[in-house]
């Protein structure tokens, strides 16, 4: 079968991680017979440089027509100015909203062979096996009014959580649908003792539970939710959460599995359907790292198992997604380490070093 990617390196370590994705994504077309087409284009904060945009109209069209994204991070000290006109990370929002990407899932399995790389307890975070499933274009991100404004008694600043109907309920679906597939535990985080958006988010949740009998479904405060993963993070199966508790809650998770540099994401328009390829948008859940680019130690995995949820949700190779993460996992249990989930007696090797290691166990 045939695959059009567009490859999207971005900023900072962006183009290091994304590289080692591509050669074991080259490793699987050899092994299993395929071959992917890809393009590459530009993110961020290079853009910014040539045009003064984020995400330049060439990018957003060669998105349409393929079917699958990888991307790999986007920002950087360069562009961070508060003041600045347009920002790297603007060229992302726009991507997601414009490609109606609402769906996150930020799966979070913790490796039985980095249990000791966390800074929790081995026995809190072995065995951990959840999806923080993120509303990616609604709420505070992109609710009007968002602005800041001077009065007469300072500046005054807003962003709005805002929330129709109609955005909850798919994004509820999504997290019944994928709890059904799993071990059929739903925990929809809000805030309903506070916030407007989340009773509301809480009323629709508890009107489409009995559509799905076989899925227990939980209410969990998003300070509860927090706490509540670092304590006994097993209990969770699947986490829906809106844009901005999912953002915060998916970087708390990540440190389950021993470093962010191991957590991918998938940002899909629709419920996937096992069988068919759903248009998606791949990328690790950590940023672009300035400090460390260029020096060839950050870690891959992150987006190379970015790329088995490509195999898996957008071109629905299977086999082939799952031969992905056998080698990760083999590569582990062979002793090697980037810096960041490293542990004495192991073996600390760069980010290139990974991804030769990796796609050679695919051949
Ligand atoms: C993420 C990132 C982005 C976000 C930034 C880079 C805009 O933190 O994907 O989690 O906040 O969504
Ligand atoms: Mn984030």
């Amino acid at each position: 079968m045939e695959g059009k990617i567009l490859v999207l390196p971005g900023d900072g370590i962006g183009p290091e991680v994304v590289a080692e994705a591509v050669k074991v994504l080259e490793a699987v077309g050899h092994e299993y017979g395929h071959r992917f087409e890809l393009t590459y284009a530009e993110i961020g904060g290079i853009p910014i440089d040539k045009y003064g945009v984020a995400l330049p109209e060439e990018t957003l069209r060669l998105s349409r027509r393929s079917d699958a994204i990888l991307l790999g991070a986007v920002g950087g000290p360069r562009w961070a100015d508060p003041r600045a006109k347009v920002q790297p990370e603007d060229g992302l929002l726009a991507l997601r909203k414009k490609l109606g990407l609402f769906a996150n899932l930020r799966p979070v399995k913790v490796f039985s062979e980095l249990v000791d790389s966390s800074t929790l307890k081995p026995e809190v975070v072995q065995g951990v096996d959840l999806i923080v499933l993120r509303e990616l274009t609604g709420g505070a991100y992109y609710g009007k009014p968002k602005k800041q404004w001077q009065t007469p008694t300072g500046r005054k600043a807003v962003d709005s959580m805002l929330y129709s109907e109609m955005e909850i309920e798919r994004i509820l679906r999504v997290g019944f649908e994928l709890a059904r597939m799993r071990r059929k535990k739903l925990a929809s985080v809000d805030k309903a003792n506070v916030l407007q958006s989340s009773r509301l988010w809480r009323q629709i949740a508890n009107e489409l539970a009995p559509q799905y009998p076989d899925v227990e479904l939980t209410h969990v405060l998003a300070d509860a939710c927090a706490m509540r993963l670092v304590l006994s993070p097993r209990d969770f199966d699947v986490i829906v959460a809106e844009n901005t508790f999912g953002d915060i809650l998916s970087d708390e998770a990540s440190m389950l599995a021993g470093s962010m540099g191991m957590l991918p994401s998938a940002s899909l328009s629709m419920i996937p359907k096992s069988g068919s390829r759903t248009f998606g948008l791949y990328e690790p859940v950590h940023g672009s790292d300035p400090e460390r680019a260029g020096k060839n130690v950050d870690n891959p995995i992150a987006t190379i198992l970015s790329a088995a949820m490509m195999l898996q949700y957008s071109l629905a190779l299977y086999r082939e997604a799952e031969a992905i993460e056998r080698a990760v996992e083999g590569v582990l249990k062979a002793g090697y380490r980037t810096w960041d989930i490293m542990s004495p007696g192991k073996t600390q090797v760069g980010t290139r070093e990974m991804g030769d290691l990796i796609a050679q166990r695919i051949a």
